[in-house]
């Protein structure tokens, strides 16, 4: 039988990637993408799928209580994906409000919604960042303790142990997924991946933060989707998946690949006053997705990253329409005086 499935966030970098990934493959899935378009979401990202049979869009917030239980009485979901968020750390610093309202409180009324309803899966993205940092040894693994650093975290913690309350108390099916890293096309720019990218392409300073020794472990975009799909449709109610692609990189090492890729001189490269409260190293083991669900990542770092930096080459429009805007001031408020 077919699913009704409700994507939040659909229209930022994940949640596109993943409704232009799932569209042509499951015409088994009505999807309805609920996205506010904050700063984060852009409509362009999902050209592709639009007037798609299986796709529709609405422009809503998650914390809009009346809203969303109104396209839940419309649709009856079966599935809920769950990627809207405020994203950025940086931004997180700046100032925590957006963050515990659309992280913790948007979260909150969606599993409200679900529990009113019904559903039979709720699946809520969440991040490696919920377990706070690492030492030089040793991997995030399910029962590694919560211990977020920054707002942003803490707001995803917030959601994580309301999505784990709601199944035990009310037998509501959830699922969490802890992913790492992700990189790929239609990131915003103010992310490292992209930004050094733009930056390069346009032989400006490279900001680097602190000694640049902060290792991120990185997985391919496709790779995180294929993994919720497969949470959504097989993970087991009240469970945790990590899911990552063993590819622990320092930020320097990226720094010079991405402009060894571009042909660009590492002078570039600036070290710039470090990120308060900046989490050293994030490294996940992914053992129980694969053994118990049977997902493995499938593109190679080394080949996805070129990918990637060619996608940025190729799509100047995409992303010049977006540091031509609002961006710009973010962009002057968190670099100058650094
Ligand atoms: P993003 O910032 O690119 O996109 C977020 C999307 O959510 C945007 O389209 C935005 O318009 C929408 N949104 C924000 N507030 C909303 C609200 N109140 N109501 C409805 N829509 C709203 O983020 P991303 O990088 O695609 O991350 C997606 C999810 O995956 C987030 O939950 C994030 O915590 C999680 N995650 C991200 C990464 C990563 O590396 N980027 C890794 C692990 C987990
Ligand atoms: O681990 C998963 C998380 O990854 C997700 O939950 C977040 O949504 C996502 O934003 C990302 O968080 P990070 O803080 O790790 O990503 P970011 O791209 O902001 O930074 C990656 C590393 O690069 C981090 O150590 C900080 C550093 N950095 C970042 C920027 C933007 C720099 O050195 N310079 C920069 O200008």
């Amino acid at each position: 039988m077919g699913k009704k499935v409700l994507v939040t966030g659909g229209a930022g970098f994940i949640g596109s990637n993943f409704i232009q990934y799932a569209v042509p493959r499951r015409d088994d899935w009505e999807i309805v993408n609920l996205d506010k378009l904050t700063y984060a979401g852009n409509l362009e990202n999902l050209k592709e799928v639009e007037g798609a049979a299986n796709y529709k869009f609405v422009k809503g917030d998650i914390t809009n209580n009346e809203l969303v239980n109104y396209l839940f009485e419309k649709y009856r979901f079966d599935y809920v994906v769950n990627f809207a968020a405020e994203s950025h750390v940086d931004r997180s610093i700046l100032g925590s409000e957006a963050f515990f309202r659309t992280n913790v409180l948007g979260a909150n009324v969606l599993l409200e919604a679900a529990r009113r309803f019904g559903v039979e899966k709720f699946l809520q993205v969440s991040t490696d960042e919920v377990y706070g940092s690492l030492g030089e040894e040793g991997l995030f693994t399910e029962q590694t303790p919560l211990s977020p650093n920054s707002p942003y975290s803490a707001s995803k913690a917030g959601a994580d142990v309301m999505a784990k309350a709601f199944h035990h108390t009310y037998g509501l099916p959830t699922v969490i997924t802890r992913c790492s890293n992700n990189y790929g096309p239609y990131q915003f720019p103010e992310k490292l991946i992209p930004l050094m990218i733009i930056n390069a392409l346009h032989n400006k300073e490279l900001p680097v933060y602190g000694d640049g020794l902060n290792v991120r472990d990185w997985i391919y975009v496709i790779d995180h989707n294929r993994a919720i799909e497969t949470v959504l449709e097989n993970g087991k109610p009240g469970e945790v998946y990590n899911v990552g692609a063993s590819r622990e990189m320092k930020n320097i090492e990226i720094v010079k690949l991405i402009l060894k890729i571009l042909g660009k001189p590492e002078s570039l490269i600036k070290f710039v006053k470090d990120r308060p409260g900046h989490d050293r190293r994030y490294a996940i083991d992914s053992s129980k997705i694969k053994k118990e669900l049977g997902w493995q990542p499938e593109f190679e770092f080394e080949e996805a990253i070129v990918r990637t930096v060619e996608w940025y080459k190729n799509n100047e429009n995409w992303w010049r329409r977006i540091i031509s805007g609002e961006y710009q001031k973010y962009y002057e408020k968190q670099y100058s005086n650094r």
